[in-house]
């Protein structure tokens, strides 16, 4: 039997490249998106899609249970920068939500769970460099500490419950078909559009501000095949630590500059240089390499070539 999908944030930064790769992968109509708001053009047009307030627990489990749905990735939350600005309301999405989908999980209605969790669930007192799988935890944002909550709930229901469930730290994602939705890492997006439209980008980061990133292709390719691994390699069931670079955002423009040698890059830190420097600078992901395989393909440079012509592609600059 196919696997029926339902994607909840399905029109976000990462839900809607997501919904492409397992529409392709799957069959259209085995994927259903959904999101609180309507998506682009092209998500709507290319398969199934609910409005759906991921909140409310009736509606979640109306439409897994109209589309009689067995895997469901639950993409939507409050991102790190706006959850500092709304911490409760942050709190209530991030956390009820998750508690929905891995109820109707326990209830046996689905049979397999993608929840993400962040690099935001290490704090200041985390080590920096290479930060291990397992290490000292103490999160400083309401994202983090949302997060790590998850996590440890994530586990609980796994070994309670049996809840198939599955995540990943994912580190800032880098992309140009959707715009990113109010986390600390968004510079990296910004500055590539802002380099082609403007030729200048003023940076909300220190210019040494080194933080783990990955290419939004290396991160959807990493969580479709987290989520086909045989159970038994799935060791980790709280959140896999995931890598692939790590820059700064004077690294970041030294890169586009090969490209763009004119553009010019400035630097006005605000509240969000508080949350960078309470993340790690780089990650140790060998417990995603060893257990099912990941393997990042692409570097700085690949990655700004890309998104650079991606950009000129998709928005026409
Ligand atoms: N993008 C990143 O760099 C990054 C890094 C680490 C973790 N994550 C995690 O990955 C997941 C997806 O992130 P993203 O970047 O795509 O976020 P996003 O903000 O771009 O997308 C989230 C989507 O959820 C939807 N949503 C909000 N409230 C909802 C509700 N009540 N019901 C249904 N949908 C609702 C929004 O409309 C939006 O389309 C989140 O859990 C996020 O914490 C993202």
């Amino acid at each position: 039997m196919a696997s029926k999908i339902l994607i909840i944030g399905a029109c976000g930064q990462i839900g809607t490249e997501l919904t492409t790769a397992l529409r392709e992968k799957v069959g259209n109509n085995n994927v259903i998106a959904s999101d609180i708001r309507e998506g682009d053009e092209e998500l709507m047009a290319s398969g199934p899609f609910e409005i759906l307030d991921a909140t409310n627990f009736e509606q979640v489990e109306g439409v897994i249970e109209k589309h009689d749905i067995n895997e469901v990735y639950l993409m939507a939350a409050m991102l790190s920068a706006t959850a500092e600005k709304f911490p409760m309301k942050g709190w209530e999405l991030n956390m009820n939500s998750l508690f929905h989908v891995l109820n109707i999980a326990k209830a046996g209605k689905i049979q397999k769970v993608f929840w993400p969790s962040s690099i935001a669930v290490f704090g200041p007192t985390t080590p920096k460099l290479d930060t291990p799988q397992q290490t000292v935890m103490e999160p400083s944002t309401v994202y983090g500490i949302s997060k790590q909550a998850g996590e440890r709930w994530c586990e609980y229901y796994y070994k309670k419950f049996g809840v198939d469930v599955r995540s990943i730290r994912y580190p800032g994602l880098i992309s140009y078909k959707t715009l990113p939705g109010g986390g600390t890492t968004d510079y990296a997006v910004e500055i590539y559009h802002e380099a082609l439209k403007t030729g200048k980008y003023t940076s909300f980061l220190k210019e040494d501000t080194e933080l783990p990133m990955m290419f939004m292709d290396d991160a959807i390719r990493a969580t479709i095949s987290l989520m086909e691994a045989p159970a038994e390699k799935v060791k980790v069931r709280s959140s896999y630590n995931l890598s692939a670079l790590n820059f700064t955002p004077k690294t970041l423009a030294a890169s586009i500059r090969k490209h763009i040698p004119e553009f010019e890059i400035s630097y006005a830190p605000d509240f969000r240089q508080e949350i960078a420097d309470s993340w790690p600078s780089s990650i140790d992901d060998s417990h995603a390499r060893e257990d099912w395989g990941w393997q990042h393909e692409y570097d700085l440079e690949k990655m700004t070539s890309e998104m650079l012509e991606g950009i000129r592609e998709v928005h026409h600059v």
